[in-house]
């Protein structure tokens, strides 16, 4: 028998829900209930819960940044169906229902970030309209020290690349393209200074000399990834 799916937004009080399947999807990963629940007070933020009869089944969570150029972005963040609600297509109906909330929002674009081995996500960002930028990027982080003593706080994000997100998982400064050195450590010392976890940045796949350099910093890899994109036609919002 077909199941009864319902989305609606999540609001704080679903930070349980939300980390049930966050821990049902990824149980080799740290999930924080407390996190969750910030993240979703976030302004800009924006999570659907999908409930199947009733019953909380998958989330997709997302938020506004601004391009480098100034432009207003959708980020689709996170997504997730917990195993058993699987093969339903219960992501697509949620990537979709994002991709519109990203819109009535006024963004110009809209994006998501996939691991080039996670076939399931990536079938779900193209039938919900995605288009995949065939670029291979590297995912770089780094985790800040925190500050002992009160530290003066800069008064704005730290470098001119710097955008500031708190997700489900971490906070921190994404730091983007093109950047230089100067603006990685600025990021990573406003990381220090604010008390937020770690500095992100993405580098072709195939610029040995970038990795290298962010090596030397002290970055991590954490996986090989594409963007999906999507485009909203101006004056739809
Ligand atoms: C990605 C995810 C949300 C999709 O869940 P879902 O909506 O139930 O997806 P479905 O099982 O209905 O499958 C969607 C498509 O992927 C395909 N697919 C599913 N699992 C697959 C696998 N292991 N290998 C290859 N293809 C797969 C399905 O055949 C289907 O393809 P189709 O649309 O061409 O018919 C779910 O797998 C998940 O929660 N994964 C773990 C968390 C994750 O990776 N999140 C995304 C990154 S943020």
């Amino acid at each position: 028998m077909a199941i009864d799916v319902t989305l609606r937004p999540a609001g704080p009080q679903d930070a349980a829900a939300v980390a049930a399947i966050h821990h049902s999807a990824w149980p080799e990963d740290g999930c924080d209930e407390a996190r969750i629940r910030q993240a979703l007070q976030q302004p800009g933020n924006h999570c659907s819960l999908a409930l199947a009869d009733g019953q909380a089944a998958a989330f997709v969570d997302g938020f506004l940044t601004c391009a480098p150029d100034g432009r207003l972005r959708w980020e689709v963040d996170l997504l997730a169906v917990a195993p058993p609600f699987r093969g339903q297509r219960l992501g697509e109906q949620l990537v979709r229902a994002s991709r519109e909330y990203g819109r009535r929002q006024g963004a110009a674009l809209g994006r998501g970030l996939v691991q080039v081995d996670n076939v399931a996500s990536q079938r779900t960002f193209a039938r919900s309209e995605f288009a995949l930028d065939p670029t291979r990027y590297l995912l770089y982080t780094c985790p800040a020290d925190p500050l002992e003593g009160g530290a003066d706080v800069p008064a704005q994000p730290a470098g001119r690349r710097a955008v500031e997100v708190a997700t489900f998982n971490y906070s921190g400064l994404w730091v983007e393209e093109p950047y230089t050195e100067q603006d990685l450590e600025a990021a990573l010392e406003h990381c220090a200074v604010r008390g937020l976890d770690l500095v992100g940045t993405l580098t072709p796949e195939d610029e040995p000399h970038a990795w290298q350099r962010l090596e030397a910093l002290g970055f991590r890899q954490a996986g090989c990834y594409q963007w999906w994109r999507c485009h909203y036609p101006a004056g739809l919002a």
